[in-house]
């Protein structure tokens, strides 16, 4: 038998195998079903009883040793193509990176967090409000019965159960009184809704509405408090004036004007040449309004604020059109990124 020779032969070509391919194709050749030494083996029964276990000993051993080989030429050849890929996949560390886009806060969430910063600093807690609301809450409980005309420049969205989207923020008042007693002191940002859309009116808008109720509370809490918010909310020293109005959830009641913030009241396009800038609704929470929520009138007083927050974000950042805010247009957001 030539197995001296048949390993021979297998170690050149080992030796010889230029890619793992032609390296498994020696082995095949050699140690699969039909290699040559698994051939030998099967011959061994034409051998004489004898003869057979040396025979089968240096078949065995030439396989050991052809396998061996073969290891250590794939461990190699692995290193080889490992070093093509590493020379030939360079990385020029010189090029220039690729920036991750960054966005940003929206300008009416900005506003939005500087309110609530100024309110939470000043103690308050920030409630989240509904929505979704019913006749009670956005009307009834405020001092607005159902023949009130106020309902009418409330131009709500109805839904078929009889519940509403929500026109103002007040009816968190209600929720918030219902489920605390005083001490209160609380703001309620969020969207509401009203049926109109035009140059300066989006039917999706957000207001913060504010509420003190406590002992001994007076208009001149509610006039300290307005005026120093809107000075911090401007950072200048604004003049600040509270003119008679009238709301149904609150008695008096009045309407703030901000010195405008543009021409500083000198009268200017953006304060239509009046020097001012009507910025929120106020008052002392209506006693009917503290009753039919609980509180103690005999006890306790309040004061409310509502205002817009997209108009202040609007005066802020001396933005003059509204639906800029609400058409997603990326060179105009990424302006306050
Ligand atoms: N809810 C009123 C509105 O949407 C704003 C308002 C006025 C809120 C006076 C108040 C307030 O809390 O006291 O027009």
């Amino acid at each position: 038998m030539d197995i001296e020779d048949i390993l021979q032969r297998g170690q050149q070509q080992v030796a010889k195998a230029e890619d793992l391919r032609q390296l498994d194709d020696v082995r095949v050749g050699f140690l699969g079903k039909k290699g040559e030494l698994t051939a030998l083996l099967k011959q061994l029964g034409t051998l004489d009883a004898a003869e057979r276990p040396k025979a089968g000993a240096l078949i065995n051993q030439a396989k050991v040793t052809l396998q061996q080989d073969i290891e250590g030429r794939k461990d190699q050849l692995q290193q080889q193509e490992l070093a093509q890929t590493l020379a030939a996949d360079t990385v020029d560390v010189t090029l220039p990176g690729r920036q991750p886009v960054l966005g940003g806060l929206h300008p009416v969430t900005q506003a939005m967090y500087r309110i609530q910063d100024i309110f939470t600093g000043a103690g308050y807690q920030v409630v989240a409000g509904r929505e979704i609301e019913n006749d009670y809450y956005n009307f009834a409980a405020l001092n607005i019965p159902s023949h009130h005309p106020a309902r009418a420049m409330h131009d709500t969205f109805y839904f078929s159960d009889g519940t509403l989207l929500r026109t103002h923020t007040s009816p968190s008042q209600v929720h918030t009184m219902e489920r605390q007693a005083p001490p209160i002191r609380v703001i309620c940002p969020g969207r509401v809704y009203r049926r109109d859309s035009d140059l300066t009116h989006s039917p999706m808008f957000h207001q913060v509405e504010g509420l003190v109720v406590d002992e001994d509370i007076s208009f001149a809490d509610l006039k300290g408090t307005v005026t120093d918010f809107l000075q911090r909310f401007f950072e200048k020293e604004l003049q600040v004036r509270f003119r008679p109005s009238y709301f149904p959830f609150t008695e008096p009641s009045a309407e703030v004007d901000v010195q405008c913030v543009h021409c500083l009241g000198k009268g200017c396009r953006v304060c239509s040449h009046t020097g001012w800038l009507e910025v929120m609704g106020c008052g002392l929470v209506h006693p009917n309004v503290l009753n039919m929520s609980g509180i103690d009138t005999e006890a306790y007083s309040g004061f409310a604020f509502g205002f817009g927050v997209d108009r202040l974000a609007m005066l802020l950042f001396e933005v003059d059109d509204l639906r800029l805010f609400f058409d997603n247009d990326l060179r105009f957001l990424r302006q306050f990124a």
